[in-house]
């Protein structure tokens, strides 16, 4: 299981993060929404060990995260990719490094799964469109089956029909799988539909943290109530009886 526990992580000489406190157990997803430049993904680069913790701690099972080998889908798909590699160079690298014996057909049911043609994966990531560079990026970071996968707008690129396939093929796995999935979204429909619980995050704080049914029935602060009625008007979220 994931444990953040009290974690403050600063950026420069500022405070992006305060006493941020979740826990994700194998299995399930956390949904961590909120505004543009709320701490999100520095939430995420705190939980891979990419920046140290002011205070609190990071840990999976007990231990630093690193060691579970997390896996990340990152904000900015093409960003994602070394350019001068073929993109199956790249996905395949977690296998490679991990000196893991892919199961046979694994890569061809992923690719199908988020509707790649497995030869895409030729071609170097200035070659894709971003849509498909975000679906590699997300096979890259699913391939080796980590414990632990971290997503960062996963299905930011993509339309509504892509991204109902892939947000199945993710969930699919999931449950075959059992790892734990912290996920980045400012979709709240796709929240409600996939996530265990959800956290609101607002000015580096957690503003609530709720079961997903349960915010999306009521939530317990001001800014938690007004993304939850913006996504109804927006027809993103169905309104709950
Ligand atoms: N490399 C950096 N150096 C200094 N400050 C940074 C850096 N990256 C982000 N920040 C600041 O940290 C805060 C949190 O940024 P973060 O990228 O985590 O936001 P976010 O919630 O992911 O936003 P978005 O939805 O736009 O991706 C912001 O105030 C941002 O300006
Ligand atoms: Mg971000």
């Amino acid at each position: 299981m994931l444990n953040v526990s009290h974690l403050s992580v600063n950026r420069g000489s500022r405070r992006v993060l305060h006493d941020i406190s979740l826990s994700v157990p194998a299995g399930q997803t956390l949904a961590v929404v909120g505004e543009s430049g709320a701490g999100k993904s520095t939430l995420i680069s705190a939980v891979l060990g990419l920046l140290r913790p002011s205070s609190g701690e990071v840990t999976w099972n007990g231990a630093p995260t690193q060691a579970t080998r997390p896996a990340l889908v990152m904000q900015e798909p093409r960003a994602a990719f070394n350019p001068a590699l073929s993109l199956r160079r790249s996905v395949m690298e977690p296998v490679v490094a991990q000196r893991i014996a892919l199961a046979q057909g694994r890569l061809e049911r992923l690719c199908s799964g988020l509707e790649l043609p497995v030869d895409l994966l030729d071609r170097r990531p200035g070659e894709v469109s971003i849509g498909q560079a975000q679906r590699v990026g997300i096979l890259r970071a699913l391939i080796a089956a980590p414990p632990l996968v971290l997503f960062d707008e996963p299905l930011s690129a993509l339309d509504a029909v892509t991204q109902k396939h892939t947000a199945r093929l993710i969930s699919q796995l999931q449950a075959e799988e059992r790892f734990a999935a912290l996920i980045v979204t400012h979709d709240l429909g796709y929240a409600v539909a996939h996530a265990d619980q959800i956290a609101v995050l607002k000015a580096g704080q957690i503003e609530e943290i709720a079961a997903a049914q349960a915010f999306a029935l009521n939530p317990q602060t001001a800014y938690g109530r007004a993304l939850r009625d913006a996504a109804i008007a927006l027809g993103a979220l169905e309104e709950a009886a």
